[in-house]
């Protein structure tokens, strides 16, 4: 046999024996077996070369790089091959139980929030909005809550200043959404038909049906000749369409300094009643602190709890589960 044939066949071996490795460890065998330096095929091959006469070794010589160039080609890529660990597709298992994908979805007081909206919508209100810090003008005394009135209380709102508190010119998150009123009222001219849904605050103490931060939303109605039975009409509407037609309403007569006169508005709660309102004939010291003439127009107003709504739709027994933001709960809506 030749030398040239030694080496084709050298290098045929070794590319077959480097096929078949499986392993890291069976990879170094063979590199030690056809590339080692001490030792093995090459080296014996090499002994060869020397032996070859001074015309042949130049071809010898070439071929010998080239087969040893290609066995050293053909382990490094058989042991990157072994070594790199097997991808996501041949770890894939078809048959597991796939990862389920958690949909997020609105709270319930959202849910809440722009149903009544819509409804106000359906019914010919529109959107407005105001701030939660107020200032006591907007919050109490163009609402007609004189100086020395008890709602003025600094233990009864979360006033932003002690030194202020219950004076004029004090700061303070805002008791009602009923503030609404007079800043739509100051800029714009009637007629007006607004609701308006946001944030009160109140340091009431906590219970069931009490939060010292919750929702109202607030209505107003202005034009000439609106009376108490379009107050009681509107509310009854919104009372039903979102809890349903068989939802039991009563107005008890009540007194708010910004309405006259002024009911309380009361939904059935199980074999009770429960408050979710207040509502009343815009008073005419209000319609006059805005700059509107009572004698031209009149109105009506309503302010509603709708956390309370939204426990009554959605048979939640505790309004502080709705602040809790615990997904046990949140989830069942
Ligand atoms: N602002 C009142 C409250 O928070 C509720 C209320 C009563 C709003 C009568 C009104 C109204 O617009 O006319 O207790």
């Amino acid at each position: 046999m030749s030398l040239l044939e030694a080496l084709d066949e050298y290098q045929a071996e070794a590319l077959r024996a480097i096929e078949e490795c499986q392993t890291s460890q069976e990879i170094e065998d063979v590199r030690i077996r056809f590339l080692g330096k001490k030792k093995g095929k090459l080296k014996d091959l090499q002994s060869l070369l020397g032996k070859a006469s001074p015309e042949e070794r130049p071809q010898f010589g070439q071929r010998f790089n080239t087969a040893k160039e290609a066995v050293e080609t053909a382990l490094e890529s058989r042991k990157t091959a072994i070594e790199k660990p097997s991808g996501p597709r041949d770890q894939f298992d078809v048959t597991l139980p796939g990862t389920a994908f958690e949909l997020g979805k609105p709270h319930p007081v959202s849910r809440t929030i722009s149903e009544l909206k819509d409804i106000a919508g359906r019914l010919g209100f529109s959107i407005a909005d105001g701030p939660e810090v107020e200032d006591d003008y907007h919050n109490f005394v163009a609402l007609n809550i004189p100086e020395d009135h008890p709602a003025r209380d600094p233990l009864d709102n979360f006033y932003l200043s002690v030194a202020q508190a219950g004076q004029g010119g004090a700061w303070l998150l805002r008791s009602q959404t009923s503030t609404v009123q007079i800043r739509v009222m100051e800029n714009t001219p009637p007629p007006i038909r607004i609701v308006s849904t946001g944030r009160v605050y109140r340091p009431d103490t906590i219970d069931a049906t009490h939060s010292c931060m919750f929702h109202q939303m607030e209505g107003l109605f202005i034009a000439s000749n609106v009376t108490m039975s379009n107050l009681k009409t509107v509310l009854k509407m919104l009372a039903v369409s979102y809890l349903g037609d068989d939802i039991a309403i009563r107005f008890r007569p009540s007194f708010f300094p910004f309405t006259e006169p002024s009911v309380e508005v009361d939904i059935q709660w199980g074999n009770n009643w429960m408050e979710v309102g207040g509502a009343g004939m815009v008073d005419p010291n209000v319609l006059r602190a805005v700059g509107y003439d009572p004698e031209q127009v009149s109105g009506f107003a309503f302010g509603l709890g709708i956390e309370r709504l939204c426990m009554k739709r959605y048979g939640i027994s505790d309004i502080r589960l709705l602040t809790g933001n615990d997904l046990r709960f949140l989830s069942q809506f």
